[in-house]
């Protein structure tokens, strides 16, 4: 049985991550999706949030679970047998961003990152855009899964 973790902060899971969700679970046998802190951003949405918007947004896709990183993904991927890490690529920023991250982890645990290139209808969706739009009264219905929205003004403080 193959096993991939797709890692990010999900603050907030937009339709770009299922995408890549999706993709990863074409080519492996289970997903999990690992809900991270990264300590470069201050989040909108807490891990326990985030955890359950994803788990309500991925409940339809058959061998997808969400679960918390807590702690170094590499130790992470370890432990739930993974050989892979999957992450999404909508342009070379995403990839210059992205490969630190993945020498990284092949330093500390030899795993593998395997990059999938998203749906380009989608490659204009950012969980930070997502926010700022949010912030600002702006429409994000269509960028993220349903509940999502709801999820994220709450934690805007209901006025949007
Ligand atoms: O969605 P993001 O913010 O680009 O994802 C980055 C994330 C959360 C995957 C990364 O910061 C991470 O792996 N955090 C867990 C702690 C860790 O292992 N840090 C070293 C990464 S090489």
């Amino acid at each position: 049985m193959t096993i991939a973790v797709c890692p990010g902060s999900f603050d907030p899971l937009t339709l770009g991550h299922v995408d890549v969700v999706r993709r990863a679970r074409s080519m492996f046998d289970e997903v999990v999706v690992g809900i991270a802190r990264n300590s470069s951003k201050h989040a909108l949405l807490d891990v326990a949030a985030r955890v359950e918007v994803a788990r309500a947004a991925l409940a339809d896709l058959d061998g997808v679970r969400v679960e918390v990183v807590d702690g170094l993904l590499a130790d992470f991927v370890r432990d739930v047998g993974a050989s892979a890490i999957v992450k999404g690529l909508r342009g070379g920023a995403d990839f210059d961003a992205e490969l630190p991250m993945a020498l990284m982890n092949r330093h500390l645990t030899d795993v593998e990152t395997v990059f999938v290139v998203g749906d380009p209808a989608l490659a204009h969706i950012a969980s930070s855009l997502v926010k700022d739009v949010a912030r600002f009264g702006g429409p994000i219905d269509d960028l993220v899964p349903g509940g999502v929205a709801v999820a994220v003004r709450e934690a805007l403080g209901g006025a949007r």
